[in-house]
Order: C-alpha cells, then sequence, then structure tokens
C-alpha cells in the first residue's frame, strides 16, 4: 500500500543518531545549535530556533510578536489546525480568510476584505508546497500594523517568483515579506525529526524570546538576569546553580537525538526536494487528459523549478465521474493506492463553530475546494513504477 506521505530514513540517518545515544547529552547538547545554524543557512535566515513541533513554533511566533487577548489572526482555512489553533493558544481571535482558486492558498483579495480592527496577524500557508503570495499579503498586512507569518510546513527547501521583485527565486524562510516562518518536521513531511518544528526569523530579539519560552521562560547568563536586590538576600548570591524565570514559558525543546536525525536530513533535502519535483511532473503529464481531474496549478511557471511539494493534491469532479470520493478512495485502496482528504475547512470544526460562531458559507472557494480535493501518494522513496501505478490506478477509476 502507497501512504500519501512518509519519511525516507537512510543508514546515514541512523548513524547519526546512533552517535548521539553514544554521547553525553540525549537533549540540550550540541546538535540543536548546529542544526539551528545549518538551517537558517539553509534557508537564507539570520536565526532559527527548534522546538519540538510547528504547532509550537506557530505559538511562539505569535507570542514573540505581542499577538494576544484582544487581537484578531486571519489564516487559511485549508490547513492543519495548528496554524488557526496557534490565535487561540495566545488568547487571540483566530479568523479566516477564503483561499485562491488556482493556487488554494490565502487570497490576498478575501483578506483584505476579512480584515476587521483588531486584526494583528495573518497566518499565510503554503498549501501543499507552493508559497501563498507573500509580497502582496505583506503589503496588505503591514499597510495595517499588521505582523505576516508564514505557515511554510508544508515548503521545506522551496522557493518562489514575484512579480514584486522579479528576476531572482525567494526563499521560503528567507524573504523579506515573511516575519516569522515556520516549519514542520512530521514523518509525512519533507524532512523529518520524528516531531519538531523550527521558527527563523531575522529579529534578533524575538529569537531571544522565542528561545527563553521554549524552555520555560528560564535565564542564566548574568547579563540578562534581575538585579540583586536589598528586599531578597536570599537570591543575592548568584552561583552555577542561578536561573531565573523571567517569562511564563513551557517545554517546547527539541531533542539532540532529533536535531542529530534533522542535521543528516538536511544533506538530502536538495535531493529529496528534486525528487518531488519529479514525481509532481510525471503526475502533472500522466493525469493531463483526464476531464474530470484537475492538477495543482502553480502561481508562476517559474515556480516548477522551485516548489517544493509536500502534496500532490488534485481537484476531482465525482460528480462527473459518477463515483463518491468514499468509493474513489476504497477503489483506490484496493489497487495499493491511498489518499488523504486535506483539508476540512478549519472553521467548520465543531469548536470553531462553537466558540466563534463560525457557519458553512463563510469562504465559500474553500468550501468548493474541499467536495473536490483528493491527495496521492507523495514521497521520494517512490519508485517509478510506483508512480505509475498511481497514475494507472486514478485512469482505471472511469473503467
Ligand atoms: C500547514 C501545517 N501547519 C502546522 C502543522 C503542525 O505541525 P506539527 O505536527 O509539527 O505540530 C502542520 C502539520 O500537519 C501543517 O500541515
Amino acid at each position: 500500500m502507497l501512504p500519501y506521505g512518509r519519511q525516507t530514513i537512510t543508514e546515514d540517518d541512523i548513524a547519526a543518531v546512533t552517535a548521539v545515544l553514544r554521547s553525553d547529552f540525549l537533549t540540550q547538547g550540541p546538535q540543536i545549535e548546529a542544526f539551528e545554524r545549518r538551517f537558517a543557512e539553509r534557508v537564507g535566515a539570520r536565526h532559527a530556533v527548534a522546538v519540538n513541533s510547528a504547532t509550537a513554533a506557530l505559538h511562539l511566533a505569535l507570542r514573540v510578536a505581542g499577538v494576544g487577548a484582544g487581537h484578531r489572526v486571519v489564516t487559511s482555512p485549508i490547513t492543519f489546525l495548528a496554524s488557526a489553533n496557534a490565535a487561540a493558544y495566545v488568547g487571540a481571535t483566530p479568523d479566516f480568510a477564503d483561499i485562491d482558486p488556482v493556487s488554494y492558498t490565502l487570497s490576498p483579495a478575501a483578506l483584505a476584505a476579512t480584515w476587521q480592527d483588531d486584526t494583528r496577524a495573518v497566518v499565510a500557508v503554503d498549501y501543499a508546497g507552493q508559497a501563498a503570495d507573500l509580497p502582496e499579503i505583506a503589503r496588505i498586512a503591514r499597510a495595517r500594523g499588521a505582523v505576516v507569518i508564514d505557515d511554510a510546513c508544508h515548503a521545506i527547501g522551496g522557493a518562489f517568483h514575484t512579480e514584486a521583485a522579479p528576476g531572482r527565486a525567494w526563499s521560503l524562510g528567507g524573504n523579506p515579506w515573511a516575519d516569522i516562518t515556520t516549519f514542520s518536521f512530521h514523518p509525512v513531511k519533507t524532512l523529518t525529526t520524528g516531531e519538531g518544528g523550527m521558527l527563523v526569523t531575522d529579529r534578533a530579539d524575538w529569537a531571544e524570546l522565542a528561545r527563553t519560552l521554549r524552555s520555560h521562560g528560564i535565564v542564566r547568563e548574568a547579563a540578562r538576569l534581575t538585579p540583586p536586590t536589598d528586599d531578597n538576600p536570599l537570591l543575592a548570591e548568584r552561583g552555577p546553580w542561578f536561573y531565573e524565570m523571567q517569562e511564563l514559558g513551557w517545554n517546547y525543546r527539541l531533542t539532540d537525538l532529533q536535531c542529530a536525525l534533522g542535521l543528516s536530513q538536511l544533506n538530502r533535502l536538495d535531493a529529496m526536494v528534486a525528487r518531488r519535483r519529479e514525481i509532481v511532473a510525471a503526475y502533472n503529464e500522466g493525469l493531463a487528459d483526464l476531464p474530470w481531474f484537475t492538477r495543482p496549478a502553480l502561481r508562476t511557471a517559474a515556480d516548477g523549478a522551485t516548489a517544493s511539494w509536500h502534496l500532490y493534491t488534485a481537484q476531482i469532479d465525482f460528480a462527473a465521474l459518477g463515483k463518491t470520493r468514499t468509493e474513489v478512495m476504497a477503489e483506490l485502496r484496493a489497487a495499493g493506492v491511498g489518499s488523504q482528504v486535506l483539508y476540512i475547512p478549519v472553521y467548520l470544526q465543531p469548536w470553531y463553530r462553537r466558540t466563534y460562531g463560525y457557519t458553512p458559507g463563510k469562504c465559500p472557494v474553500a468550501e468548493a475546494f474541499y467536495t473536490q480535493a483528493l491527495s496521492l501518494p507523495l514521497y521520494p522513496a517512490m519508485t517509478g513504477s510506483n508512480v505509475c501505478e498511481v497514475i494507472a490506478a486514478v485512469r482505471a477509476l472511469v473503467i
């Protein structure tokens, strides 16, 4: 059975993790900084902060950007729950603007139309691996004093082109439009650490605060400690044991074991992304002529060479095909092909409806997308014959 996504683990990965098991540190050791440094270099950001999930990275992103109670955070409804939940974690109101019907990412026009006086942040989502229209989103958000967080969980190693600044590919995590970019290292993603995530930013103060918050808000460096005061002689002696909790933080730490795996995977990132692009190109060619099957479309032709695909999500006209999505998934499964529906519009989840009063019809393009969405298997370890099996199974749906 070909799943819709899965990790790729090599002997080098296993050796890297094993070496950490034999070392002095399982967590809080040298692999973390090494992974952060290499990751920041790779995406072209000044700072990278490793955390134990992208959910944690999104939470910290909003927290360090000062988003909280009384604020509104707008994201795409076509995303995993975490992109929106992060807003609720900081006490803000998660809100949703509709998607663009071609790229399936946040529509700038819908974002502008959804804007309210209390909107303080936008969480753009690079759905399936295609960058959201970050320059246009940033133009709208910054003119209104809001921050832009790019949820690039689907797009590690990817880049995009834009008419706003033509002539080069802009890296996700290393472009001037996202104030903070977040990545996930869950096993279905392009690069894995088991569970894990990364927050990247060019702002040193936000990176330092995120590092403090990922470990309970604790500081130890002499320069960051509160000066001793006469009213608290108990804490006057500042020996090697001494620490202070200056913020309310969490345990969002990524371990050395995981960072060693991440470092090892980073060596193959370009090859893994290239293989994903090859598979997407093969699907696009092999499934081009089916009238009931719409292939994922690129925002610009040049993005074909730079997008880092996480999902191959097609739009299937189930009515034209004469089968329900459940029947199609069962037929594909019988042919050994897994598939998945990503995603149910987040605001339709019972908790969102109950808490914020959202109702069906809020984002019609996202709802239409949902009714036709189906993601086919996509991961670097797929062989040429695996890809042919998927194409054959999809083509056989009409028979
Ligand atoms: C778009 C998006 N954002 C956030 C997340 C959360 O990532 P994690 O599982 O690392 O917390 C995911 C994971 O599925 C995702 O796909």
